[in-house]
């Protein structure tokens, strides 16, 4: 992996694309470094790595301070990440990762143009959204140009959470309905109210599923009830949604809303079959219920070709709702709720007043500005399209060479590597996986798994990601496989090998990865 090092922030950065373009990270990230400089020590001090503590004492100290279920990455061996810039992270010793996990740093770490917009904006003012203010209504209309016409009315929020949270609000007060369908191993926030339609999370703890919630199937076409080799996958997995409505119908229960990702993340990189979403929204619309898209983590030009993943569904298919957060901001807390002016008009007629104190502030509204003109001017869209095709196409010849890895899937800059342990069956490799992640992070690379089965390995890093990056990224996977199937070949051998693998400790709790 080519180091980007301090004192040439930029260089060394692989040929191509959006993030080796020079002078990228302009006066603004030289400023920092030269600050981060004249305060250090001794070389290698904490001082030049921008550290408090000892990694001992940070862990000590989240430990004692932190709540045990708010987990880390990684959390038999957590690393210590104190910078990072573009598509890169370092440690507290300096040491270069590969970003390949974290889609919110969308434009890449630590932008210039969005930290000098923020920086700008704070030294400016900052306030709730009551105060008349341009930024606001700037960000609202750039962010409307970027969906169908009729999705025109937006509100702003802080958190993917409190934007789906919103959304339900939405829905329920339109047609004063209150059922809600959700998608099986669906994750769509951390609020009381979103827990009950996150399978993810309900069945895993001991929350049992509300009444007033639907479990449909995940439309899986690899692992899932109808798979690849049925004749109209999308119409069987839509006729699912449709008999869980008239079910409920005949309980005497009224559906408010269908809410999905647009392609599910923590489900396992899931992309639905083409028509799904338009039979699912006729049967919904009938029903009396909205659509809501929930893009939290997938929208923004991820999948290249569209800006939002629920255009690649054709022009036909406009939810009533789209949710947004994450890649909003590059980091910087901002979320959103868009929807049709019908359906902000009932909200607006129960009377009560929607405040959020931060949502759209002026500074969040001025870092989204420069997130939407970085997407274009670095055409990160262009970038998600040209080095996601190359990515995927290296990664389906490893399919090719390894037999652990069973489908590749995936689109744009949003691609899952699904690990089994037989291709007939599918069984998923689960150990294999977790210790594919550890053996990847030694190489410097950091990657997730997750799904039903923790066994996906997901591929979603910031959109500045370069073709050099995914060959080098391809490369240690191969080399790591090849060393798992060997010992795997070795131990149904019945030859006890130091390479068998999985004897990486990972922990039993579950471990949500974004
Ligand atoms: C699909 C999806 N929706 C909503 C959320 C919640 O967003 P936040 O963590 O910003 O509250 C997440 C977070 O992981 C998510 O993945």
């Amino acid at each position: 992996m080519p180091p980007v090092t301090p004192d040439a922030p930029g260089e060394g950065t692989p040929r191509g694309t959006a993030a080796g373009k020079a002078g990228r990270w302009g006066s603004l990230a030289r400023q920092a470094l030269a600050g981060e400089r004249e305060s250090r020590g001794a070389p290698g001090s904490r001082a030049t790595m921008c550290e408090l503590y000892s990694k001992q004492d940070t862990l000590a100290l989240r430990r004692k301070h932190i709540g045990p279920s708010c987990k880390v990455f990684f959390a038999a061996d957590p690393i210590k990440i104190v910078r990072a810039q573009g598509q890169y992270m370092f440690d507290e010793r300096g040491e270069q990762y590969l970003d390949c996990i974290n889609n919110v740093a969308h434009v890449g770490h630590c932008h210039p143009e969005v930290v000098t917009a923020a920086l700008k904006q704070m030294e400016l003012l900052n306030t709730n959204s009551r105060f008349l203010h341009d930024n606001i209504v700037e960000y609202a209309r750039r962010l409307s140009a970027t969906l169908p016409e009729t999705l025109s009315v937006c509100y702003f929020t802080n958190s993917g959470s409190e934007a789906n949270d919103l959304a339900l609000r939405l829905a329920r007060q339109f047609r004063g309905h209150q059922d809600v369908i959700t998608l099986d191993h669906a994750y769509h926030g951390h609020l009381s109210s979103l827990i009950e339609i996150s399978p993810y999370k309900f069945r895993k703890g001991k929350d049992v599923k509300k009444e007033f919630v639907h479990v449909a199937p995940t439309p899986d076409t690899y692992r899932g009830k109808y798979r690849e080799d049925h004749a109209d996958p999308a119409g069987a997995y839509a006729d699912e949604v449709k008999k869980i409505i008239e079910e409920a119908h005949n309980s005497g229960r009224k559906i408010a809303a269908f809410i999905a990702e647009s392609m599910q993340s923590c489900g396992g990189q899931i992309i639905p079959p083409a028509g799904y979403f338009q039979k699912v929204a006729e049967y919904v619309h009938r029903a009396g219920g909205v659509f809501i898209a929930d893009e939290v983590q997938v929208g923004f030009g991820r999948v290249g070709k569209h800006f939002w993943s629920f255009q690649m569904h054709g022009e036909d298919f406009v939810p009533d709702i789209v949710t947004m957060g994450k890649p909003m901001g590059n980091g910087h807390p901002m979320a959103c709720v868009v929807t049709t002016k019908e359906i902000a008009e009932a909200f607006s007629s129960s009377g009560m007043e929607y405040f959020n104190t931060y949502g759209g502030n002026p500074v969040s509204s001025a870092i989204g500005l420069a997130v939407l003109n970085v997407i274009e001017s670095e055409d990160l869209q262009g970038n998600a399209t040209r080095v996601g095709d190359y990515l995927t196409e290296l990664l389906n010849k490893q399919k090719a060479k390894h037999t652990l890895i069973g489908d590749i899937r995936g689109i744009g800059l949003f691609i899952g590597i699904d690990l089994v342990k037989d291709q007939q069956k599918r069984t998923p490799a689960t150990d294999e996986a977790q210790h594919v992640i550890y053996k990847m992070k030694e190489k410097q690379v950091l990657l997730s798994a997750d799904g039903p089965h923790r066994n996906v390995l997901k591929i979603k890093p910031p959109m500045c990601f370069t073709e050099e990056d995914a060959k080098f990224m391809v490369d240690q996977l191969d080399e790591i496989l090849t060393v798992v199937e060997e010992a795997i070949g070795a131990r149904s051998e019945s030859v006890t090998s130091e390479n068998t693998p999985c004897r990486t400790k990972v922990p039993h709790g579950h471990l949500k990865v974004y």
